[in-house]
Formats: C-alpha cells, sequence, structure tokens
C-alpha cells in the first residue's frame, strides 16, 4: 500500500513557534494530526538573534507535536521573516530549442534561470524564484507553457531575496534541533495560501499578516503574486506604548490589550474607567479605557500608514478591487478591520486558516495562518517533500532518500559553496 504522505511545517514567529504536521489524502487534502507550540525565545523582529534559545523553543514545539502525531519528524518547511527581506518581479527571455519548436522543461527551466540572472550583493541570497506567467511568442497570460509551440519564451518571474547573515542564523538554529529543512518559505507567502480566496487573487488583493515582531505584505494580482515586504514593526509595539503609556509591567499591558483594547479609541465611551495594576501600585489604578485605546490607536493607525506605504510606493494603489485581508495574531484587535478602511481606503477583512480537518480546534485563529500556510505551500510544491520524514515513531522506515532531491537541498549546497 502506498505510503501517506506526510508535511511538516515550522512557523518561528517573534512571539511563539508553532509546529504542524499535515497527512495528505488521496483526494490531495491535509488533515493536521499534530500540533506543538511553544513560546518564542531568541527572537526579533521576526529574526533569529540568539540561536541557542531560539533553537531550544523550536525544539520544544517540534517534540510537542512529535508525541501528539506518534510521528518522529526528520524534516521540515520553515518560515522566514524580517525586514532583511526585499522582492523584485524580473523577466528573463530564452529561445525555444529548435528540434520540435515545442516548448520542453528544460526550456521552461531556462528561462526561469535567465530571470534568476540579476547582480545580487554577496551579502544577499534568493529565497525563491516564482514564475508568475509565462509569454510564448509575444502571447502573453499563459500558465503552463508546457509541450506549447514557439520559437521565443519569456517568463516573469517575482524574486524573493534576502541577507546572508539572518537566513544562515535560521538554518543554523533549526539544524541545532537535529532536523533538516526540506525549504525556506516567505512567511507573507505562506500566510497567503492559508487565508486568500483564489477569487481574491485573480481580482487583485494584498494580504497582511500583523504578527508580534512583524507585519508582512503579500499582493497577488491576477492569480499571482506581485509583490511581498516584512515590516519590521507588530503587535508587541503596541504593547511597548501601553507599557510606558500606563507605566505598567510588558505582561499587563498585554493583558489590557487583549482584554479592553479597540483600534477606533472615539467608540469608547469617555466616562469608562478600568483598573489595571501598575509597578508600584499592585491593587489597581482606574484608568480611562479610551485613553488606552488612543495609545493603542495611534500606533495602529501608523502601522497601516507604512503599509499603505509600501502598497502605494509599489504602485499597486487602486488595482486592488478585494482590498485587504488581515491575518496574524494582532488581527484580532477589535475594531481593526474599522481602522483599516478608513486608512486604506480599501475594503478589507479578516482572514484565519480555512478549510482545515483534523485538529483544527486550537489552530482555528488568524495567527496560526502562517504554521497552516506553509502546509499548503509544501502541499502544491510537491517536490520539496521528502518522503523519508517523518517516519511513525518506533517503526516505519518509508521510501529510500536516495531518489529525492529537494530543490530546498540543491540550492543549500550553493548556499554553503558560496558563503
Ligand atoms: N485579541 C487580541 N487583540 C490584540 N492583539 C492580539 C490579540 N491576540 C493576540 N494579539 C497579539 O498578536 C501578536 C502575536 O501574533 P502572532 O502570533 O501572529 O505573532 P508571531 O507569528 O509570533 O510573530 P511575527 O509573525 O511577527 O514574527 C502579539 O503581539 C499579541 O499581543
Ligand atoms: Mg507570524
Amino acid at each position: 500500500m502506498a505510503k501517506e504522505r506526510v508535511i511538516v511545517g515550522v512557523d518561528v514567529g517573534t512571539t511563539k513557534i508553532c509546529a504542524l504536521i499535515g497527512e495528505v489524502d488521496q483526494d490531495n487534502r491535509l488533515n493536521i494530526v499534530g500540533v506543538g507550540m511553544a513560546p518564542s525565545q531568541g527572537l526579533r523582529r521576526g529574526m533569529v538573534v540568539n540561536i541557542d534559545e531560539a533553537a531550544a523553543a523550536i525544539r520544544e514545539a517540534l517534540d510537542k507535536t512529535e508525541r501528539i502525531s506518534g510521528y518522529k519528524i526528520g524534516t521540515a518547511l520553515v518560515g522566514i521573516a524580517g525586514s532583511h527581506i526585499s522582492s523584485q518581479n524580473s523577466r528573463g527571455i530564452v529561445a525555444v530549442s529548435p528540434n520540435m519548436h515545442e516548448i520542453s522543461q528544460p526550456d521552461i527551466e531556462r528561462a526561469i534561470e535567465a530571470a534568476r540572472a540579476q547582480p545580487l550583493p554577496h551579502n544577499r541570497e534568493v529565497l525563491h524564484v516564482i514564475p508568475r506567467e509565462y509569454v510564448v511568442d509575444g502571447e502573453a497570460g499563459i500558465h503552463d507553457p508546457l509541450g506549447m509551440s514557439g520559437n521565443r519564451l519569456e517568463v516573469e518571474t517575482h524574486i524573493v531575496t534576502g541577507a546572508v547573515t539572518s537566513i544562515h542564523n535560521l538554518i543554523k538554529c533549526v539544524e541545532k534541533t537535529g532536523i533538516e529543512i526540506d525549504d525556506i518559505v516567505l512567511e507573507p507567502l505562506a500566510s497567503s495560501e492559508a487565508v486568500l480566496t483564489g477569487a481574491e487573487r485573480d481580482l487583485g488583493v494584498a494580504m497582511i499578516d500583523i504578527g508580534g515582531g512583524t507585519t508582512d505584505l503579500a499582493i497577488f494580482i491576477n492569480g499571482s503574486i506581485w509583490h511581498t515586504a516584512v515590516i519590521g514593526i507588530g503587535g508587541n509595539h503596541l504593547t511597548n506604548d501601553i507599557a510606558v503609556g500606563l507605566r505598567t509591567p510588558f505582561n499587563v499591558a498585554e493583558d489590557m490589550k487583549k482584554k479592553y483594547g479597540s483600534a477606533v479609541a472615539e467608540r469608547i465611551d469617555v466616562n469608562e474607567m478600568i483598573k489595571i495594576p501598575t509597578f508600584d501600585n499592585s491593587t489597581g489604578e482606574p484608568i480611562s479605557r479610551r485613553f488606552l485605546c488612543e495609545i493603542i490607536e495611534a500606533r495602529m493607525r501608523e502601522m497601516l500608514v507604512l503599509v499603505h506605504e509600501e502598497i502605494r510606493g509599489a504602485g499597486y494603489q487602486g488595482v486592488l478591487p478585494a482590498g485587504v485581508v488581515l491575518t496574524g495574531g494582532s488581527s484580532q484587535l477589535s475594531e481593526l478591520v474599522d481602522l483599516a478602511r478608513d486608512v486604506l481606503n480599501m475594503p478589507a477583512r479578516i482572514g484565519g486558516p480555512a478549510q482545515l480537518t483534523g485538529l483544527v480546534d486550537s489552530i482555528n485563529s488568524p495567527a496560526y495562518s502562517t504554521a497552516v500556510g506553509l502546509l499548503s505551500w509544501g502541499l502544491k510544491n510537491g517536490d520539496y517533500q521528502n518522503p523519508r520524514s517523518p517516519v511513525p515513531a518506533g517503526g516505519g522506515t518509508g521510501p529510500s532518500w536516495g531518489d529525492v532531491v529537494g530543490r530546498f537541498t540543491s540550492w543549500l549546497k550553493h548556499f554553503w559553496a558560496s558563503a
């Protein structure tokens, strides 16, 4: 009997690590069979700043997932973010091999390679080269040119690059946990897999994942990715502002934000008072809830203005009829949709991981969009899959490793060779 395909995703977030295992059934649907979380350590603004601490937190999440699922994890898809990420669109053009004027897989690969051949500073590395569409003899809008007749093949690609040191640190700390990496996936691309509908991508949409340390952006038009960005500011900054403004510890400020926060302060009654424990007064001091929400609104407005500038600067204002889809833990802030509509001047909705089956209760929230999206990414890009892993604990051997050459493995070899 054919072995079930299994995919592992690890979201290394600024506030939490989430490791998921999904089994793929015969209809190519994911069933989540393992969920493991751990509070993050050693991360700042989406980047690893302490390898040992981050590795320990990742290991803790992996251990929990292994215990729940009964699988032993050997490899995983891992998310990457941080403000070192940048992206650009690039075109590659090649002549189709002259034998039959029929486009072959090597022709497609040569075109993608031509698009990728951009000069890069020595301290940056390519993370993704994603074909967006193909043009055959001037005919645009082709998604799969394989087998078509033509003389000239062009490909439009989206290229994502990151700082070598940040990528290197993430690889190091994941490998320290004893697992290998199937592929590194840009977090906004993963989150988009989990929350956007096909119709939204076709129309034109911006996915905004507001986490603890970063705000991630991905723009889709005509079904393809056009722009990605990571802004190094997130929900932790809201909590910091509250802690400073109300002179209260970070954890108290965090509770206040979740319990009483709103992104539209003027909707809160000016006379409503709430009690908060401060550093020097553990019994609680009454403060105006409106004041708390004014602090929150000011920072959230600033974050959304930065996102708006990124969208406008990249030239996509006015071409996103499906508006924005907000996700990430901070998208749970009350009234955020209304503030987003106001600042971005577009339709807005909150999105969480959709159409989940299996152990879904604990991950059915916008905070888990990236982790779920990593599994969806692995499902779509099947050649990342390494069937050696995970194997059922205490037995199965799985298919041999030798015939599986993951894209990441070759990328990694190139990376180490050039490091
Ligand atoms: N109900 C809520 N209202 C407001 N903020 C919330 C709420 N619930 C969670 N958050 C915030 O969500 C943030 C964590 O989000 P998330 O889990 O998506 O981050 P992360 O993935 O760990 O970090 P990042 O993606 O930035 O590296 C925290 O700042 C937390 O305060
Ligand atoms: Mg996140």
